[in-house]
């Protein structure tokens, strides 16, 4: 108290009061009280008259006690004022667009549009700054832990990652294009050869694809690769490594983080980054089904389908609500949504006809569907997906995740990690009518599986891990192939020919000749950890300068079309589509 004091920042706001006036002066720290006082200092409160929000301005004065009663709680600097003796405007400032404030009622476009003024709002600037803290920890984590922080290259070839890829063209080569690097994947490995033997980067990465909340063009990785290692190594290094920065960044204590096959995520929660915040699990019912007369059932088993159901607790759903999960199923690729309500009187759907009464207690049973709750009396609903296993999975798993959200089963606050282990090396492309990669190319299999690899390929599990945190992929990898012929062998089975082999990651190969170690690593997606962190919907709202889901930057009006000059140096023609 007492002290003199120098500040410096923008106006959130001036309040008149007649003889006083009041200006929050704001910056990344908050938010602190001027007062302006005409009987002690009448000209520079003349001059606080002519201040408005956004101005920049400095004042000089003395932090003194709020009056009793004036205190502003919700503040941390509610207890003081600085009773201003010198007033400087450094800047005035246009009328913002929209309110500088965490609750401001601007659509996201125009916000986006004026981005310098909205990350000024305090939930913006939190966000970066707990960014700011993340990269600290990791870096400090891994650094301390024996890793190197080494740049890859940004301008490179095509990293097969499974998205489309940003292109570069070459002024100095006409014709050739460089690729944006989807992940530095192929360049991590190539430094295992070099002896690097723990490398990370926190590197941008460039996907050319669909935009959702939790996806932009350009992200960001905490990205590392670990030689002599196997999968116990990459997972421990990768729970101390979150563990750190979860203590550092949110003095929040880690437990160990459960884990969890592919095939058990797949059969309980139906998608393979289950949400385990909440139960809702998908049950299968074929056998408990098969009996029944209902063809829609008899037919996807005989097709070898399955039926699986889900049992919502003690629900009163509308028909109108009905038909909207529903539309959600056929959206995800459901050809139906049959569904049983389950009241003290038995089964009503127009269904139960199909069903006798040992059907009907069978599938009760197997779901765990009851008629009435001791406290409501209210009864069970109970969802049934008949398709082939990927579509029901599917479907459920969606279901389920619209479902936890709509009923508030999802607790607020919290981390739930869980590890997905031993996917499928490769699924069947039916478009391409070939194998591709579940996870990338260079991922090693399962020893127990090797035989696999010409008998049944699509039952060779690999050892690649997935981290979800919160229902959400936060990180991706795996331990790699390190033979040069496994390699080949592997791009044999993906249709990639020697040629186009050579063409794509020749260098990769080469190199895997030359003396390779054993090496395997992950990526964890650093913008979705920090949106998770900070509550937010978006990976948009913890990145400075993001893109619409248009992929489109609404401040610089990026992309846009170059003149003809620049398109002729890089012999390139434009050729607009009718
Ligand atoms: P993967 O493709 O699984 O693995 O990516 C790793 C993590 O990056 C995040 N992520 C994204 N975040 C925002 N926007 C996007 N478009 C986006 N795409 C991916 C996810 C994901 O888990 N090279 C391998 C890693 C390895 O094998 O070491 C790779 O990139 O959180
Ligand atoms: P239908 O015989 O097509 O009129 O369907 C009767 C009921 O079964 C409707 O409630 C449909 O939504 C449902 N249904 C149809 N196909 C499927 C399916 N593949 N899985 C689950 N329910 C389905």
């Amino acid at each position: 108290m007492g002290a003199q004091v120098i500040l410096m920042g923008w106006v959130q706001r001036r309040r008149d009061h007649g003889g006083l006036i009041f200006v929050d002066l704001r910056d990344r720290e908050g938010i602190v009280q001027l007062v302006f006082n005409p009987a002690e200092e009448p000209l520079t409160h003349e001059k606080a008259h002519t201040i408005r929000c956004e101005y920049v301005i400095a004042v000089k004065g003395t932090v003194s006690k709020r009056p009793v009663g004036t205190e502003n709680p919700s503040l941390k600097t509610g207890a003081v004022e600085i009773k201003v003796k010198d007033l400087k405007i450094l800047t005035e400032a246009a009328a913002p667009p929209f309110l500088i404030e965490d609750s401001t009622d601007a659509g996201e476009d125009v916000r986006l549009k004026y981005r310098y003024l909205d990350l000024r709002r305090p939930g913006l600037q939190k966000n970066l700054i707990i960014r700011h803290r993340v990269c600290l920890s990791a870096r400090d984590y891994l650094s301390k832990n024996g890793f190197l922080e080494i740049e890859t290259p940004v301008l490179t070839k095509s990293t097969p990652e499974g998205a489309r890829d940003f292109l570069v063209p070459s002024r100095l080569n006409p014709g050739h294009f460089y690729a944006l690097p989807q992940s530095p994947q192929l360049f991590k490995q190539i430094l295992m050869v070099s002896g690097f033997d723990r490398y990370f980067q926190i590197v941008k990465c460039y996907r050319d694809e669909d935009l959702r909340a939790d996806r932009q063009p350009e992200f960001t990785q905490i990205d590392l690769e670990m030689s002599f290692v196997d999968r116990e190594d990459v997972m421990g290094l990768s729970e101390g490594l979150l563990s750190h920065i979860f203590k550092e960044v949110m003095g929040v204590e880690l437990k160990n983080i459960p884990r969890m096959t592919y095939e058990e995520a797949v059969g309980r929660y139906g998608l393979d980054k289950p949400d385990v915040r909440f139960a809702l699990e998908l049950k299968d019912v074929t056998d408990a089904v098969r009996a029944s007369s209902f063809k829609v059932f008899s037919d996807a088993i005989s097709k070898g389908g399955i039926v699986k159901a889900i049992c919502v607790k003690g629900v009163e759903f509308t028909r109108k609500e009905l038909d909207e999960l529903a539309g959600i199923a056929s959206t995800f690729g459901g050809k139906g949504l049959a569904w049983v309500k389950v009241s003290g009187e038995g089964w009503q759907s127009p269904i139960a006809k199909f069903f006798g009464e040992e059907d009907r207690k069978r599938i009760d049973s197997c779901v765990g569907a009851r008629g009435t709750h001791p406290k409501d009396g209210s009864g069970d609903l109970i969802l049934f997906s008949a398709d082939r296993k990927e579509v029901v999975n599917t479907v459920l798993g969606m279901l389920r995740v619209f479902l936890g959200n709509r009923l508030n089963l999802i607790p607020k606050e919290g981390f739930s990690f869980v590890w997905v282990t031993d996917f499928p090396l490769f699924e069947y492309d039916e478009t391409e009518k070939r194998y591709v990669s579940v996870h990338h190319p260079f991922t090693s299999f399962l020893d127990e599986d090797a035989e696999k690899l010409e008998t049944n390929p699509l039952g060779v599990r690999s050892k690649a891990y997935d981290m979800v945190l919160n229902g959400e992929e936060i990180g991706g990898g795996s331990i790699r192939v390190h033979g040069q012929k496994v390699q080949s062998k592997i791009f044999d089975l993906l249709g990639i020919g020697k040629e186009e082999a050579g063409e794509k990651f020749g260098f990769l190969l080469d190199a895997l000749s030359f003396g390779t170690p054993p090496h395997g690593g992950i990526a964890f997606g650093l913008d979705r950890i920090i949106a998770i962190m900070t509550g937010s919907d978006s990976i948009r709202d913890v990145i400075a300068f993001p893109k619409t889901q248009r992929a489109f930057c609404m401040m610089s009006a990026a992309p846009s079309e170059v003149d003809k000059k620049q398109l002729d140096e890089l012999s390139l023609k434009v050729v607009k589509k009718e």
